[in-house]
C-alpha cells in the first residue's frame, strides 16, 4: 500500500518500522471523531473557495460512507498505513479518486491528531461528568435515608467520636463534587479548536477556522499555531483529575472492604457485586472494591508516563506524542468502569445499623463532650482535657463506662460537674450536639443534604 507521504522516499519501509512505529492498532479508537473533523475541515475549505465545492460535496460524502463501513466492522484498517489519519485519507481517496487529495489542503496530522483527542477527550468527559452526578446523587440518596443511623467516628484507625452514618457518606459525596467540578473545568481547556495551525506555522491559504469551531461546537479557537500542535496539558490535566479521582475511589473501596470484613460487619455487600473463593466455600470477597483500589496504580501510572513523555520536548511537533494515547485510553476505561461499578456496588449493598451504632457506644466516644461541657463551665480547655482524661483513666481502672459513674463519683473530679452531666455523655445527645456549621448534627447534615442535592438539581 503507498503511504501517503512516500514521494521523496526510494526504499520501502523497513517491516520492523512499521510495527514499531505505527498506531492504528490503538488510535483507530478515534476514527468517529477523525471523519467529524475531516468534515467540517472539507465544508471549510469549499465555503472559503481553497477547494471546489463538488469535490467537498464528494469528499463529504464519500467520508460518511467509510463511517458506515467503520460502525458495521466492514473496514479494514492496515498497519502499513501507519495511523487512523492516514487509514481514513487513503480509503477516501481510493473511494473518490483524486477529489479526496484535496482533503488534507491547509492541514496536517500534527493538527489533525490535536483535534482527534481534543474532539474524543470531550465526549469523553462528558460521560464522565454525568457518571459522577449519578455517583453523587447514590451517595446522597443513601445519606437521606440513613439520616438516624449514627456510627463511630475514626481518626488514627481509632474509635474517636460518634458521627453519623450520613455524614460519613457525605464526605465522600463532597470528593466526588470536587472531582466533578475539576473535570468540568479541565472541560474548558480541552475544548479549543487546534485545527488550521497545521504542521506548526499556520498556512498561506484563506482558511477560517472559526466557522471550523462553530461547527464542532469548540468554544474557542487556539491563538499561536506552535503551542497548538505541541500541546498536551489537556491530557494531562485529565489523566490528574483522573489521579485524584481514583484516590477517592481507593480511600472508599479500602473502607468498603473493611466494613465488610466480619470484624466490623457494618455493610455486607450484594452477591452481585462480590466474588467467590476457588478453594474455600464460605467465602465472599470484596474484589471488585480491591479492584477498584488495586486499579489506581495504573491510573497513577498513566499520568506519571505521560508527564515524562512531555518533559524536556522541543517545540513543535515530536513523535514522541503518540504515546499520549494509550495512557489516556487507558485511563478513559478505568475511570469509567470504575464509576459504574462503585455506583451499582453503593446501591446494593446492606446497612448493618445494629453494629454501627454499638461501635457508636463503647470507646468513651464522648469524653471530648465531657471536655467542652467544662469549657462551659468556664474551665480552660486545656485544664478540662485534663480533667476528663483522668475520669475516663478511673472508668479504665474500674471497669465502668462514663454513664455507670455517680455524680459524686464525676465531683470527685471537678466540681464545676453537675447533675446536668448525663444530658451530654449519651450518643444520640453527644451527635446532636455538634451544631457547628459543617459538623455532624443531624440539623447540619439536613442542611449540608439539602445544599447538595440542590446544586446537583442544578447542572
Ligand atoms: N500518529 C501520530 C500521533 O499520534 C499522528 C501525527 C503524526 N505526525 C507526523 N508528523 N508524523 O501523534
Amino acid at each position: 500500500m503507498k503511504k501517503p507521504w512516500a514521494g521523496r522516499f526510494t526504499e520501502k519501509t523497513s517491516k520492523l518500522v512499521e510495527k514499531y512505529t505505527e498506531s492504528i492498532s490503538f488510535d483507530k479508537r478515534l476514527w468517529k471523531y477523525d471523519i467529524e473533523g475531516s468534515i467540517a475541515h472539507a465544508g471549510m475549505l469549499s465555503k472559503q473557495g481553497i477547494i471546489p465545492k463538488k469535490d467537498a460535496g464528494k469528499i463529504i460524502k464519500g467520508l460518511k460512507e467509510i463511517y458506515k463501513e467503520i460502525e458495521e466492522g466492514r473496514f479494514t484498517f492496515s498497519e502499513e498505513l501507519e495511523d487512523i489519519h492516514m487509514n481514513i485519507e487513503s480509503a477516501l481517496i481510493a473511494k473518490i479518486g483524486e477529489a479526496g487529495g484535496r482533503l488534507h489542503t491547509a492541514r496536517s496530522r500534527n493538527d489533525q491528531v490535536a483535534l482527534d483527542l481534543r474532539l474524543y477527550l470531550r465526549a469523553e468527559v462528558r460521560e464522565i461528568l454525568a457518571l459522577l452526578k449519578d455517583l453523587e446523587a447514590v451517595l446522597v440518596d443513601l445519606a437521606e435515608k440513613n439520616l438516624d443511623v449514627i456510627m463511630p467516628g475514626y481518626t488514627h484507625m481509632q474509635r474517636a467520636q460518634p458521627v453519623l452514618l450520613s455524614h460519613h457518606l457525605m464526605a465522600y459525596a463532597h470528593m466526588f463534587e470536587r472531582d466533578r467540578t475539576r473535570f468540568q473545568d479541565a472541560l474548558k481547556r480541552i475544548n479549543v479548536l487546534p485545527l488550521g495551525s497545521c504542521a506548526l506555522a499556520g498556512t498561506s491559504l484563506p482558511i477560517d477556522r472559526h466557522y471550523v469551531a462553530g461547527l464542532l461546537g469548540f468554544d474557542a479557537v487556539s491563538e499561536n499555531s506552535i503551542d497548538s500542535v505541541s500541546d498536551r496539558d489537556f491530557a494531562v490535566e485529565f489523566l490528574s483529575c483522573s489521579a485524584m479521582l481514583m484516590v477517592h475511589f481507593s480511600r472508599m473501596a479500602e473502607e468498603l472492604i473493611l466494613w465488610s470484613s466480619e470484624e466490623f460487619s457494618f455493610i455486607e455487600l450484594s452477591d452481585a457485586f462480590t466474588t467467590g473463593s476457588s478453594i474455600m466455600p464460605q467465602k465472599k470477597n470484596p474484589d471488585v472494591a480491591e479492584l477498584m483500589r488495586g486499579k489506581t496504580g495504573r491510573v497513577y501510572g498513566n499520568l506519571m508516563s505521560l508527564l515524562t513523555v512531555m518533559k524536556g520536548l522541543p517545540l513543535a511537533y515530536n513523535r514522541d506524542m503518540q504515546e499520549d494515547k494509550e495512557s489516556v485510553f487507558d485511563t478513559v476505561d478505568t475511570v469509567k468502569t470504575t464509576l459504574g461499578v462503585l455506583t451499582g456496588m453503593l446501591q446494593n449493598m446492606t446497612l448493618k445499623r445494629k453494629k454501627m451504632e454499638a461501635g457508636g457506644d463503647a470507646a468513651f466516644s464522648t469524653a471530648t463532650d465531657i471536655a467542652e461541657y467544662l469549657v462551659r463551665k468556664k474551665i480552660p480547655f486545656r485544664t478540662a482535657h485534663e480533667i476528663t482524661g483522668k475520669i475516663v483513666r478511673y472508668c479504665v481502672d474500674n471497669g465502668k463506662r462514663l454513664s455507670d459513674l455517680s455524680i459524686t463519683e464525676y465531683q470527685a473530679f471537678s466540681a464545676a460537674i453537675g447533675h446536668d452531666i448525663y444530658r451530654f455523655i449519651g450518643i444520640p445527645e453527644s451527635v446532636k450536639a455538634k451544631e457547628s456549621y459543617g459538623g455532624t448534627s443531624p440539623k447540619k447534615v439536613r442542611d449540608q443534604i439539602r445544599r447538595f442535592r440542590n446544586d446537583l438539581k442544578g447542572i
